[in-house]
């Protein structure tokens, strides 16, 4: 075959296919035309075959010549490929009733738990006071959770919180406060220090309105030289009114925890019945308990390896739940358990 007559047939097999793909009317009798053009036996293939015999000067034209045209056929190919998938699409489509242009099914927007809510409002505002995030374990060592914070085994204190200890792991505790976690932290970190630890605690108790045997607590700690009593009064009344608003009322009262000498309690006047009419959450008191607190205990520090002659501290423990009762106008704390979607709905 000459150079003329190989371009006249490359001329007829690009009309011949252009012509069965123009008529092609389903994606079956397009491949069929593909495999016979440009499949492995397919006439366009035998015919950049014969390239082989022509001459340099011949291959330099009808090279790129034979080229061009396979890449013209698999563009078109290609093309009436698309146009024939959206044609089934659409005749798919007008068969069925399917009213593309109906808005979709909303997908419901999960939002927080009340009791996160109200946590990360508590956590924002302490760290706007300077503290930072540090966490510690829910299974506890008894050291962390009682020993190293001056209550040894013969303590009254146990009693009070009347632990689960775990059968079968002598000596490890559902911890029953976040307080293990000033030991830990203070174990690895030395001061100046300044750690909120939020979580999960564990004691046996009945359930009632206010009381869970699983609860959540804020732990407090700032350890630095000169910390005082005046620091912790005036940090904590910041926090209340932070949290609460600048009409935040604050009570401390003188109270006792082995690992803080003086220690105290803080109330927040009840705002549910605004101090006047008893009511239920403060049980007429007007004030409500929100946390324990203190002065760090020498005993703690030295237990730490922290010199109390040099450094002191304060440290506080607060309960998430009555805070977050009294913020989210929640009365009764099996409402933060029992996922009753009446309830968290509203927040
Ligand atoms: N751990 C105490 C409790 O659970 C609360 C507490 C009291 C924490 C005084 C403290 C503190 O850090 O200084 O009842």
């Amino acid at each position: 075959m000459n150079l003329t007559e190989w371009k006249q047939k490359c001329a007829a097999v690009e009309a011949e296919y252009k012509k069965q793909i123009a008529a092609a009317a389903d994606a079956d009798v397009l491949e069929a035309a593909r495999v016979a053009s440009l499949g492995r036996k397919g006439a366009l293939t035998e015919l950049l075959k014969n390239l082989k015999d022509f001459s340099i000067e011949e291959k330099k034209e009808a090279g790129p010549l034979g080229n061009e045209l396979k890449k013209n056929l698999e563009a078109a190919f290609e093309s009436k490929e698309m146009t024939l998938v959206a044609a089934k699409l659409n005749a798919d489509l007008e068969k069925t009733n399917i009213d593309l242009t109906l808005p979709g099914a909303p997908v419901a927007a999960g939002h927080y738990h009340p009791l996160t809510i109200a946590l990360n409002r508590m956590t924002a505002v302490l760290s706007k006071l300077g503290f930072v995030w540090a966490d510690g374990p829910q299974i506890e060592e008894e050291k962390y959770n009682f020993d190293y914070l001056n209550i040894p085994a013969h303590h009254p204190a146990r009693d009070m919180q009347d632990t689960f200890f775990i059968a079968g792991k002598p000596g490890m505790v559902l911890r029953t406060h976040t307080s293990n976690v000033q030991v830990r932290y203070m174990e690895k970190n030395k001061p100046p220090l300044r750690i909120m630890s939020p979580g999960r605690v564990f004691r046996k108790d009945d359930i009632d309105a206010s009381h869970s045997p699983v609860f959540n607590q804020i732990e407090g700690l700032y350890v630095d030289k000169n910390v005082s009593l005046a620091d912790l009064k005036s940090d904590l009344t910041a926090f209340m009114k932070g949290l609460f608003g600048a009409k935040a009322e604050v009570r401390f009262r003188p109270s006792y925890f082995p690992f803080v000498e003086p220690g105290v309690e803080v109330d927040v006047k009840c705002v549910f019945c605004d101090g006047k009419s008893p009511c239920a959450f403060c049980k007429g008191t007007g004030w409500k308990e929100m946390l324990g607190a203190g002065i760090v205990h020498p005993q703690v520090l030295r237990n730490v390896g922290i010199d109390p002659e040099v450094y002191s501290g304060y440290a506080f423990g607060m309960g998430v739940e009555r805070l977050a009762m009294m913020l989210l106008n929640i009365k009764d704390i099996r409402a933060f358990y029992e996922n009753d979607l009446r309830i968290l709905r509203q927040f």
